[in-house]
């Protein structure tokens, strides 16, 4: 289950509840902030993983879940990304155990709030991509920095603070060099330290905060200061599902046109 990014008040309602009623909680310490793993009770079993391999933590979890005893696996931010997920579910699944993953806040979302920040302007940027630097673990070639860069999407890159002078490189040859870059250190946690630089300084900063773990880049334009940006979906110029009223300058929409409320909806 995802423990979000830091703070133990970014928990979702389903994981807080789940953690209380936990009989054995198997948590990375190295990432997700004592408070929370401090949320079960004191009768609860806890194992830190940071000093295990994965195949010792899915013997510790398979027996415990065969004994019959109500385990938490707990992640930092969200499970789905970059948190070993797929080998411990598929171990799990082979000996019949079942599952439920409860998702979390990841680093990135964190960040855009610390920030004040959308990653997706129109007229901007409209995608975000969720990536990292190879490492030890390595990435496929089509998913190289270089190559996700030539998108010149809003980039959050995890796992990547080691390798920062390779990556600024390799940035700098699809986004101009003044372009803004975020790095965020422990976003969330007390101390949170997090800053905004030109692109061109990514890796002089990093190195000047000794950054090695624990920190998130965010590249992207959508960062640059702007002011009297308005979104579409607001403007009283655009009709949607939730609001009516007649379009100064668009079509009426049709039902077929507005039956995908997501698609046009505000949250
Ligand atoms: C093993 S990955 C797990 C990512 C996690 N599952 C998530 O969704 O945020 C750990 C990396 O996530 C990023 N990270 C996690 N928590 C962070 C935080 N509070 N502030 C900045 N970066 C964070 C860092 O890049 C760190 O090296």
């Amino acid at each position: 289950m995802g423990a979000g990014p830091g703070a133990p008040d970014l928990l979702t309602l389903r994981a807080a509840r789940l953690i209380e009623q936990a009989e054995v909680l198997v948590w990375t310490d190295s990432l997700v902030n004592p408070q929370i793993a401090a949320l079960a009770p004191a009768s609860c079993e806890r194992i830190r993983t940071s000093s295990l391999t994965l195949e010792q933590v899915l013997e510790v979890v398979q027996q415990r879940a065969m004994a019959g005893l109500r385990v938490v696996r707990l992640h930092d931010g969200d499970p789905c990304l970059y948190g070993a997920l797929a080998e411990q579910i598929c171990r799990l699944a082979d000996a019949g155990i079942a599952v439920e993953v409860v998702p979390g806040l990841s680093a990135y979302q964190a960040t855009a709030a610390a920030l004040q920040q959308e990653l997706t302007i129109p007229g901007v940027v409209q995608t975000i991509v969720l990536g990292r630097a190879g490492g030890r673990t390595g990435v496929p070639e089509r998913e190289s920095i270089a190559r996700l860069a030539a998108l010149q999407a809003s980039l959050c890159l995890y796992l990547s603070a080691r390798h920062v002078e390779e990556v600024q490189g390799e940035l700098l040859r699809h986004y101009p060099a003044d372009t803004p870059v975020a790095i965020g250190y422990r976003v969330s946690w007390p101390d949170q330290w997090l800053t905004v630089v030109p692109l061109e300084q990514m890796a002089r900063t990093s190195r000047e905060r000794n950054l090695i773990r624990t920190t998130l880049y965010v590249v992207s334009a959508a960062l640059r200061p702007r002011s009297g940006t308005r979104s579409k979906l607001y403007s009283a110029s655009h009709q949607h599902l939730f609001r009516g009223g007649a379009p100064e300058d668009s079509p009426t929409l049709q039902p077929a046109q507005a039956a995908d409320p997501a698609s046009t909806a505000p949250s």
